[in-house]
């Protein structure tokens, strides 16, 4: 373990933002976390894990900790489920293709969502009508203040729509360090219903599908609208889906009547902002070296040497917009730093 000193982070954040941190320091034992945690003369410290899901709007002046700890078991295994526990630093979608060649359901829709392990929990990642809260048994996490670990069952995680206890509650005082599924390995209970899973199952001619069709037609849905960050700097979806009153969708629907919506409760109602950004004009919209994704009006994008601050006051604009527009105020998914 050896702490660097004016590292750039452009290879650690999938939007490909050129930002330094101070110091940086690459994890792969729990030791060194602890280790890491004690040393008392960095009092700002960064958890980076993939780094999917934040936009570097500045250089950072702290210690960045690159959680970097590896391993897929198996933990527990009766006749019909399987309890897969992996450690924070491995790459999610290899642990869907790890439980998907060993043919464990549950996981398969969630097939090549960018970022790690350990951020998964927070943000309870979600596509295509499951969320990680519907096969989440369990995670570990260490106390940034004390280096001591605490189990978190689901009920504890508080799991909502992009959304959990470490994005509030328990904000910036753990790190999770492994995070235990509970999988399938028969009965299988598929979740084809969402998008457009159906139609690409009857374009690939599968009329029975596996868990393995599944996630191939989520993959290929998902290289069709999403950029790959590896070409196209980006951070996946940029803003959340907002939820508003059925009374405010029905204003809404005099004027613009093809607006699409989500019924969540017999009171609020879903709407996807991708439509709403669309709507305003932004889709496809490029200025300069960032702009919005031609195919997914949710992902802003980076083509080349976009900056941060770029990119942000991007976002602000597209929300003003939209407050403007529909009187509907949308959310940032992507964390600002
Ligand atoms: N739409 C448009 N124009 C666009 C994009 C979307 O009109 O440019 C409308 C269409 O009506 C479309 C609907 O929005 O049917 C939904 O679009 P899509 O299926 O692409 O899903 P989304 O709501 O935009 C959410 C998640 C994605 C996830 C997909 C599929 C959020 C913030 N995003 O996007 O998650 O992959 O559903 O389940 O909830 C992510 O979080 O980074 C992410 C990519």
């Amino acid at each position: 373990m050896q702490i660097q000193q004016n590292v750039s982070l452009k290879p650690f954040n999938t939007f490909g933002i050129e930002a330094n941190a101070a110091h940086f320091v690459s994890i792969s034992t729990i030791e060194e976390l602890k280790n890491v945690l004690e040393l008392k003369n960095y009092t700002n410290k960064l958890l980076l894990g993939g780094g999917s899901n934040m936009l570097l709007t500045k250089d950072y002046d702290g210690l960045v900790i690159h959680v970097n700890l590896k391993g897929i078991e198996i933990v527990k295994e009766d006749d019909d489920f399987v309890y897969v526990k992996a450690a924070a630093g491995e790459v999610w979608h290899e642990l869907v293709i790890w439980c998907i060649n060993n043919d464990f359901g549950g996981i398969e829709n969630l097939s090549l969502i960018p970022g790690n392990v350990g951020t998964a929990p927070i943000q309870n990642i979600g596509a295509y009508g499951v969320e990680l809260k519907d096969i989440f048994e369990s995670c570990e996490a260490m106390s940034i203040d004390n280096a001591s670990i605490k189990t978190f069952y689901k009920e504890e995680c508080l799991f909502d729509y992009r959304n959990s206890v470490f994005k509030q509650e328990a904000k910036g005082q753990f790190i999770i360090t492994t995070v235990t599924l509970k999988l399938t390995k028969r009965n299988h209970q598929l979740h084809i219903n969402y998008g457009t899973i159906a139609s690409q199952l009857e374009i690939m001619q599968i009329e029975n599908p596996t868990i393995q069709d599944i996630s191939k037609a989520v993959i290929y849905i998902r290289e069709s609208k999403l950029p790959n960050p590896k070409e196209i700097g980006n951070s996946g979806s940029f803003f959340k889906n907002p939820i508003i009153s059925k009374n405010h969708h029905n204003k809404l629907l005099q004027n613009f009547e093809d607006i699409p919506s989500y019924t969540i409760s017999d009171t609020e109602v879903k709407i996807p902002a991708g439509w709403l950004i669309e709507k305003a004009g932004f889709k496809g919209k490029r200025f300069g070296d960032y702009g919005v994704h031609k195919n997914q009006a949710l992902v802003l994008v980076n083509y080349g040497n976009a900056k941060g601050s770029d990119i942000l006051k991007l976002s602000e604009l597209i929300q003003k917009t939209i407050e403007r527009l529909f009187e509907i105020s949308i959310e940032a998914e992507v964390n600002i730093l």
